[in-house]
């Protein structure tokens, strides 16, 4: 039954077609009658005439050479739904004319891509078009960045323009919503590889979209409707995307600063005055970008207490004397504790503008520090600030109190443990004395 009624439909799709065919070619054939006629003076005519050995080739030279084929005539066969011929290939040639109109191709006409069809029947199949006649800067970004060379091995690309920008005859200026690469679209376009987990395990890349759509950038985008927001190709690019480990890329390490400094601007050139600028700019392996303390798709706001803890445990990676100091603290305690309302690193440091204590710029220079411990604390005196945030006892130099203090403490303790010691010891001794004697005296314990 089902096997019938498409062969039916296949019938009627081939009738269709015929129908639509012998339409152009009367079309046509009316076009080459015409055109024969007025161009009879001009050399292009005895050209035609010249070809026209036969009926057939006649009409069909004589029609490309008067009017190049025009949308209309493409869309007679390719816009038909009921063309079965059409739609049982294994990629539909179908083309909505619908969805055409408006794109952003439509000005152009279907020939202008479809180069090397002069007439009809046209060849088949037809040569694959190639966008970078029209779009040679986006091609030639594209050929040198790391999605051209996916499959290397074999000749395809991957993705190719088309992965990204959707139905060739459909296509929308990137600032029209319905476009694929319209801000708001776009973590879904790249999402649909880099949000695939089988595709991020084949090649061996993170599977970042969920992570990024959970971001503070992925909630601005896709709640706040926020266009100024960070997308994928605001941080990466779009047609020269490279690998973080290439120099060149805006993911690299040295480059991350700048990348968000595009919209965080003021934020990077605090940054780049403070000693991890300094230190990034000599080229240090272990100076901090944002990405250290902000990481690059799981961005949230400063003000969520769980990447607060995060980020006091960062810091302490690199400085890890001083974290162990905080801890002994009573803000590091607290901190410890979970609570919010206490003193991290950057409440007394800063975050961007981070400064040796020996700078005066410094928020922790000492002429600084009332200032800096008034923000949390009333009635700062000189004494107040004199309160170590980083207790080091072991450093006899930085905190000499601190230290005599511990010393005495220690050799206090050990004195106390020698003499305890002692005592036990000899105590020992002597009982176990007297109790050899009471057995010699014939006494016992018990009695
Ligand atoms: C007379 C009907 C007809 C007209 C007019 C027509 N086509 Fe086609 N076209 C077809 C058919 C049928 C196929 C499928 C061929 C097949 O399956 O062998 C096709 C296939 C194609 C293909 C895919 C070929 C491939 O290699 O995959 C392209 C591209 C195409 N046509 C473009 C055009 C353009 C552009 C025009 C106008 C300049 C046009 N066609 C006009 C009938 C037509
Ligand atoms: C911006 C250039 C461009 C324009 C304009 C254009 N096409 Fe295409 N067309 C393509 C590309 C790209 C493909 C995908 C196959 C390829 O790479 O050659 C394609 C494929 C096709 C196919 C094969 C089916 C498919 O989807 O793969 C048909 C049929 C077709 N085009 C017809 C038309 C018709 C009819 C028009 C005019 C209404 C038109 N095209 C206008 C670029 C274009
Ligand atoms: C990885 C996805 C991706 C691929 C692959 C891709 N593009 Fe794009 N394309 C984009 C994005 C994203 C934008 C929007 C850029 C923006 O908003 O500034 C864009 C914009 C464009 C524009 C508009 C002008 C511009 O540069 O902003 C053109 C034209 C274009 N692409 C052509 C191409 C061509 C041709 C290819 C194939 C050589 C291609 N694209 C491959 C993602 C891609
Ligand atoms: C015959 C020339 C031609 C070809 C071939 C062509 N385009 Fe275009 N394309 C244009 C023109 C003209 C525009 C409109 C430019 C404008 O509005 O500034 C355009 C616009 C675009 C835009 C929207 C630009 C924007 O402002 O956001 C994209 C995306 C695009 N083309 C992608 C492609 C892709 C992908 C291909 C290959 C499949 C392709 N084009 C093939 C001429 C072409
Ligand atoms: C059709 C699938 C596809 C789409 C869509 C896609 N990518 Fe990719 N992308 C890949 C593949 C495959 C690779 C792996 C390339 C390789 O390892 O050689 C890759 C690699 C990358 C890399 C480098 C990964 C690495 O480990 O070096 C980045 C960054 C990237 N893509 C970002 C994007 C962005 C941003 C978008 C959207 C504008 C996007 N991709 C869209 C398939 C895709
Ligand atoms: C705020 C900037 C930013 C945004 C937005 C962003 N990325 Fe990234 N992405 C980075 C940075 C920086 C790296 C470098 C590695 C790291 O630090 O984790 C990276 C790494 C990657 C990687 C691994 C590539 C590599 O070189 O190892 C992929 C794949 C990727 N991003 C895809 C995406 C996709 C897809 C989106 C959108 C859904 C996106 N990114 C949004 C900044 C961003
Ligand atoms: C050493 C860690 C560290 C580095 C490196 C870093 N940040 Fe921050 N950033 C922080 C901390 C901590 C805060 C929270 C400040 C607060 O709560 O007052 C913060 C706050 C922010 C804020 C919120 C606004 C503000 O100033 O409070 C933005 C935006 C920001 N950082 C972006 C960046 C950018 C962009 C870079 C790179 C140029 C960067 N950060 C480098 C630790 C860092
Ligand atoms: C295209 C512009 C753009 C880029 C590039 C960008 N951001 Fe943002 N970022 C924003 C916007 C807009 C917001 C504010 C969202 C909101 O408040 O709803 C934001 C918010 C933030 C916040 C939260 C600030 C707060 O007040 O809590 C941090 C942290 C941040 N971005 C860090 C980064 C880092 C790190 C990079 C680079 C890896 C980066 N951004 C790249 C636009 C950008
Ligand atoms: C990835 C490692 C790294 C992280 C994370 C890091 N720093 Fe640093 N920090 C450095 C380096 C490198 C210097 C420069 C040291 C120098 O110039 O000798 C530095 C310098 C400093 C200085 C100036 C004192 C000095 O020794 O130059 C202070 C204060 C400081 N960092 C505090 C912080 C705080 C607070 C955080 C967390 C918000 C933090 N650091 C996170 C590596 C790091
Ligand atoms: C209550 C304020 C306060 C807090 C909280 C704090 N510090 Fe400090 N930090 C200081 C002061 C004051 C100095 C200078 C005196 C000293 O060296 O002990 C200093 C010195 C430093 C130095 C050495 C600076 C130099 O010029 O050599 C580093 C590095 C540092 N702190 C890192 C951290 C880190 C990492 C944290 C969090 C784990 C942290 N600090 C928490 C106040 C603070
Ligand atoms: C971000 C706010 C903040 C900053 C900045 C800050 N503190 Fe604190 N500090 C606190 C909080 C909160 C407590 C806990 C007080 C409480 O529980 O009432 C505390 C407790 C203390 C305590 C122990 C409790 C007490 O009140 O005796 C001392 C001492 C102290 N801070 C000294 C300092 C010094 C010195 C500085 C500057 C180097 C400083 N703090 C900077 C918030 C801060």
């Amino acid at each position: 039954m089902a096997q019938g009624s498409r062969r039916m439909v296949s019938g009627l799709g081939r009738i269709a077609c015929a129908i639509a065919a012998l339409l152009l070619c009367a079309v046509a054939m009316g076009h080459a009658a015409a055109a024969t006629k007025a161009a009879a003076a001009t050399k292009a005519a005895t050209t035609t005439k010249a070809a026209a050995t036969t009926k057939a080739a006649a009409t069909t030279n004589a029609a490309a050479a008067t009017k190049a084929p025009n949308d209309k005539d493409c869309l007679s066969c390719h816009n038909l739904k009921a063309n079965a011929k059409l739609q049982a290939r294994p990629v539909s040639v179908y083309v909505n004319a619908e969805t055409f109109q408006p794109s952003v191709h439509s000005t152009l006409g279907c020939v202008s891509c479809h180069s090397d069809i002069h007439a009809f029947p046209h060849p088949d199949p037809v040569k694959p078009v190639s966008c970078a006649g029209c779009h040679p800067n986006q091609t030639s970004a594209y050929a040198g960045s790391v999605h051209a060379i996916a499959k290397r091995g074999t000749k395809q690309r991957f993705p190719a323009c088309l992965d990204c920008h959707g139905n060739p005859h459909g296509m929308r200026a990137k600032t029209d919503p319905k476009s694929r690469v319209y801000p708001l679209n776009l973590p879904r376009t790249c999402g649909t590889c880099h949000g695939n987990a089988e595709i991020a395990k084949k090649y061996g890349f993170p599977d970042v979209y969920a992570l990024y759509m959970d971001s503070i950038h992925g909630f601005a985008l896709t709640s706040d409707g926020l266009l100024v927001a960070a997308t994928c190709a605001s941080c990466h690019g779009a047609h020269d995307i490279l690998s973080r480990k290439d120099p060149k890329s805006r993911t690299f390490p040295g480059n991350v600063p700048a990348t968000c400094g595009t919209c965080h601007a003021g934020v990077q050139v605090a940054y780049l005055a403070g000693a991890h600028g300094k230190a990034m700019i000599a080229g240090r392996a272990n100076a901090p970008v944002c990405t250290n303390c902000h990481t690059s798709h799981q961005i949230t706001q400063v003000g969520v207490v769980n990447w607060q803890l995060k980020t006091v445990a960062t810091c302490g990676n690199c400085h890890k004397a001083r974290l162990q100091s905080y801890r002994d603290t009573f803000h590091g305690q607290v901190t410890e504790l979970g609570f919010v309302a206490t003193a991290r690193c950057w409440s007394c440091h800063g975050s961007h503008e981070v400064l040796k204590a020996s700078d005066p710029k410094s928020k922790v220079a000492p002429a600084n520090l009332p200032a800096t411990c008034g923000k949390c604390h009333q009635g700062v005196t000189a004494s107040f600030v004199s309160y170590e945030p980083h207790p080091n006892p072991h450093d006899r130099r930085q905190n000499p109190a601190l230290y005599y203090a511990a010393l005495f403490m220690n050799l206090l303790l050990l004195g106390v443990f020698f003499f305890f010691g002692l005592h036990t010891a000899l105590w020992l001794a002597r009982s176990l004395t007297v109790g050899k004697r009471g057995k010699d005296n014939g006494v016992s314990g018990e009695q």
